[in-house]
């Protein structure tokens, strides 16, 4: 396939692996570039164990950027998520260094102002892809000197943007927006949804929840099992409102601080249910990760690892996109990508009928 993506990614395939924190290691995102897509390594991939070690975090992230330099040679991403200042900026400044350090091919930078590492990263020689959840933000991030955006939609699973705009109206509004390439994320996992996609006038497609469920992704089989057995009512998009976020008086990311008290989607298992039926639906993440006196934002890490890497949803819920009904098997990363492109030939081809 050619569009303006995989021209700027040099990659075969305009399909992403979006980042998830704790679940896209190098493995993955090896599997993901090998199969002709782009992988992404994810924050805190490769370990289960929390740490609040920034040389650490920092030294995580170099040992996998090294190990999928060694799985692979076709191009990859490292996400870097901007953070909060006092908080998790520190932990992505360091990320940032290592990466630049480690010569990243291509960074995929989001939760924060793209006035923040762009030009670092640039100036390295990276290529700069901004996730943006409104139309705003894509003309803020094209200003600020990045290669691409990506715009994920409100279906898609973790942040969702403060504005809860949906793929089909957010694409074409950014792709009109923009002169850059736009990548499409958020609800999408086949080929009607990559099909779908370059209509809106995307240039390729970003997948985080899909990728969930392939046979290379590190997250427990209950997890994947959670999935396949989603159906299109099994998430919804609960308030994020970090009191921490809210209360760091950073003007350089105010855009992030205020976004922070936006939505995340979750699947909805017992355990939410619960939570919901004690606190109301007016209820938070931070109501549903919480543990016993424990505080954000080791609390929230702790659960996620518990959650995704431990397979205990007995006492937890899981970020997940709307998509998630739509995910019947559990493939390798090259069958996925390979079914995705394969299946997209015959749509375009019936819509070419239509037209006749
Ligand atoms: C479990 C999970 C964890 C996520 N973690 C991150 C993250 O660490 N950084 C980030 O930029 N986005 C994160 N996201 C958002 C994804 O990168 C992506 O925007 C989203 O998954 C796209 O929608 P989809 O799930 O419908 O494919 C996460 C999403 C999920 C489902």
């Amino acid at each position: 396939m050619k569009t303006r993506i995989t021209e700027l990614l040099n990659i075969r395939y305009p399909i992403v692996e979006a980042p998830m924190a704790w679940i896209t290691d190098a493995r993955l995102a090896a599997a993901v570039s090998e199969a002709g897509g782009l992988g992404t390594i994810g924050p805190n991939a490769g370990t289960d164990k929390v740490t609040s070690d920034v040389h650490e975090t920092g030294e995580r992230l170099r040992s996998q950027i090294r190990l999928c330099r060694e799985l692979t040679q076709y191009p990859f991403a490292v996400n870097f998520v901007v953070g909060v200042v006092g908080w998790d900026r520190k932990y992505s400044d360091r990320c940032v260094a290592v990466g630049i350090e480690e010569g990243v091919p291509v960074a995929i930078v989001s939760q924060g102002s793209p006035a923040v590492y762009t030009q670092r990263l640039k100036e390295a020689g990276m290529t700069v892809i901004h996730v943006c959840s409104t139309v705003r933000h894509v003309i803020k991030a094209e200003a600020s000197g990045v290669d691409a955006v990506v715009v994920s939609g409100t279906e898609g699973g973790g942040h969702s943007g403060f504005d809860q705009i949906t793929t089909l109206c957010l694409v074409p509004q950014a792709a009109d927006a923009s002169t850059i390439p736009v990548i499409a994320g958020g609800g999408i996992v086949d080929a009607r949804g990559l099909t779908g996609a370059l209509s809106l006038g995307a240039d390729g497609i970003y997948m985080g929840t899909r990728f969930i469920a392939t046979r290379e992704c590190l997250a427990h089989d209950n997890v994947k099992q959670a999935l396949l057995d989603a159906v299109d009512t099994s998430t919804i998009a609960i308030r994020h409102g970090n009191p921490v976020a809210a209360g760091v008086n950073d003007t350089e990311n105010r855009g992030f601080v205020e976004e922070r008290r936006g939505s995340i989607r979750m699947l909805v298992n017992d355990y939410l249910r619960q939570v919901i039926a004690k606190e109301g639906m007016i209820t938070s993440f931070e109501q549903a990760m919480q543990t016993d006196g424990e505080p954000a934002p080791a609390s929230e890490s702790n659960r996620t690892v518990e959650a995704f890497i431990m397979g205990n949803l007995e006492r937890n819920s899981i970020t997940a996109g709307q998509g998630a009904a739509m995910i019947w098997d559990i493939p390798s990363c090259r069958e996925l990508i390979e079914t995705i492109v394969s299946e997209a030939r015959p749509i375009v081809e019936r819509l070419n009928t239509i037209f006749r």
